[in-house]
């Protein structure tokens, strides 16, 4: 069976759902003007078998701390009826080449510790894994639980996905740094929720996440991919 790879439009925002429904247990609001600006965007890739959306990929574009354009390899999904057959190969390997067209210098992905399928994929394509797992912990609270701290050395990045919006945290963790993400959080009722990754040894910054009632989602590695 011939399988294609394009660039995804907003005519197949609910074969994508359906797909993320089926391989992810993911809910993509296909009707969404979020969904249909990303997809607009040509910010993922759609796999096409037997005329139909068989899985897809969703990408897009961040800075890392020395401003560096990074690929975040977000959402990837492949029906199961399909998995096994190197489709998902196949559209991390297609947004490999949309990372170098835009003049990426990294690309990265969060892959849960147990997923064997996504760690060969990332492992073949040259990416490394990171030494220490993570945790990811999320939160959709909006009120800060101090007044205001000033500076923070955390970076918050607002990011858009085809599941939700909202804000990353990266670097230097701390009560103000959730604080400053929980105001922006606040000014921007369009968007859901924190998200925060933090190395499972790390108990300081894990314990100030739990205080500040986010919610751990499972243990990941990260990959990363220089180019
Ligand atoms: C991860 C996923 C996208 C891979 O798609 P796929 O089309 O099945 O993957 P491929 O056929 O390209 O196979 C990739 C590798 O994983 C292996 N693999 C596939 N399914 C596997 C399974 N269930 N268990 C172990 N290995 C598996 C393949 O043998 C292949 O390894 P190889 O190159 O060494 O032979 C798909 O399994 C999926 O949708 N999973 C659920 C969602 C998910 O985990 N997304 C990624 C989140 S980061």
């Amino acid at each position: 069976m011939k399988t294609s790879i394009a660039v995804a439009t907003t005519a197949q925002a609910l074969a994508i759902a359906n797909v993320a429904a089926e391989a992810l247990s993911a809910h993509i609001d296909a009707g969404s003007p979020r969904a249909r600006r990303i997809l607009a965007a040509g910010g993922a890739f759609a796999a096409i078998a037997d005329n139909q959306v068989v899985g897809f990929v969703s990408n897009f574009i961040t800075r890392d701390a020395r401003g560096g354009r990074r690929l975040e390899l977000d959402l990837l999904g492949v029906s199961p009826a399909w998995q096994g057959r190197g489709i998902g190969a196949r559209l991390v390997g297609r947004s490999l080449q949309a990372a170098r067209e835009s003049e990426a210098t990294t690309v990265r992905a969060l892959v849960r510790c147990d997923n064997v399928a996504m760690q060969r994929i990332c492992s073949r394509q040259g990416f490394e894994r990171s030494v220490h797992a993570s945790q990811l912990w999320i939160s959709q609270a909006r009120k800060p639980a101090a007044k205001a701290r000033g500076m923070t050395a955390a970076r918050i990045i607002a990011v858009e996905t085809l599941t939700y919006s909202g804000y990353w945290l990266e670097g230097e963790l701390s009560q103000g740094a959730i604080d400053d993400a929980r105001r922006l959080l606040r000014a921007h009722p369009e968007r859901s929720l924190i998200g925060a990754v933090v190395p499972v040894l790390d108990r300081i910054r894990i314990d100030l996440l739990r205080a500040n009632s986010f919610a751990p989602m499972g243990d990941f590695h990260w990959w990363t991919l220089r180019l």
